[in-house]
């Protein structure tokens, strides 16, 4: 099974939610793979099934129909088990809110995957990972002394701890002012450069044109967008004309 160079690779994936006797079919034959150090943004409309799709690629989901391997790995046939061991081997979730523990400094925060991965680290290794989001001598600082930009670095941090095979960020400016989402924006870049595998669901050109590589949820079918700019135009104009 290992072997393929793909980080991800989904087929024929589905999911239905029921809501009462009513199907939301969430995800429609999605097909897609990714090559270890992919940088990509997933665009879409509310609704359309971006975070339901994350979700499942990070394995707090599973799909109706269809294969997800993580790493060469089928993790359909996991029990809850096996999909507790690939998030904290193989998953990094950034989210929009921050979630960080309000009672520990920020290096506990980041270290505290290592608590449930029983992963043994050194100072040193917090201390480089505290550097590389650029918190320098911030460590000891609890989360309310950190302005939004920062908390979001300390969750990005966090996501990093146990090396995984991939980020997901869901949204993951979507709080910050636009200084701070540039500064976040170039440290995804930076994690890019260094080698992280890295899928960002984001409703701004900035981020999937910073990407490079960009895909389009609609209505539960993913597409690659050939052209980011002409992506946000259309949207736009049909914003504006209410179609
Ligand atoms: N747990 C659930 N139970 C039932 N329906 C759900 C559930 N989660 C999501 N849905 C539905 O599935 C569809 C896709 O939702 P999803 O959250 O993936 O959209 P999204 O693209 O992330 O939207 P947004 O941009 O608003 O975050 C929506 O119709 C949503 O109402
Ligand atoms: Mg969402």
């Amino acid at each position: 099974m290992i072997g393929n160079n793909s980080v991800v690779k989904l087929e024929g994936l589905g999911k239905v939610y029921k809501r009462g006797s009513e199907e939301i079919h969430a995800l429609k034959d999605v097909n897609f793979s990714l090559p270890k150090g992919a940088f990509v943004s997933i665009l879409g409309p509310s609704g359309s099934g971006k975070t339901t799709l994350l979700n499942i690629i990070g394995c707090l989901d599973r799909p109706s129909t269809g294969t997800v391997e993580i790493d060469g790995e089928d993790i359909g046939g996991l029990d809850e088990k096996g999909l507790v061991r690939i998030r904290r081997e193989k998953i990094g979730f950034v989210f929009q809110q921050f979630y960080l523990l309000p009672g520990m400094s920020v290096r506990e925060n980041i270290a505290l995957p290592l608590l449930f991965s029983k992963k043994k680290v050194s100072d040193k290794y917090i201390e480089n990972i505290i550097d590389m989001v650029g918190l320098t001598g911030r460590g000891k600082h609890k989360p309310n002394q950190l302005s939004g930009g920062e908390m979001q670095r300390v969750a990005i941090a966090r996501a990093l701890v146990n090396e995984p095979s991939i980020i997901l960020a869901d949204e993951p400016t979507g709080n910050l002012d636009l200084r701070n989402r540039e500064i976040i924006l170039e440290l995804f870049s930076s994690l890019n450069q260094r080698g992280f595998t890295i899928i960002v669901v984001t409703h701004e050109i900035k981020v999937a044109e910073k990407t490079g590589t960009a895909f389009a949820m609609s209505d539960g079918a993913l597409s690659a967008v050939n052209n980011i700019a002409d992506y946000f135009c259309n949207l736009a104009v049909s914003r504006v004309m209410h179609i």
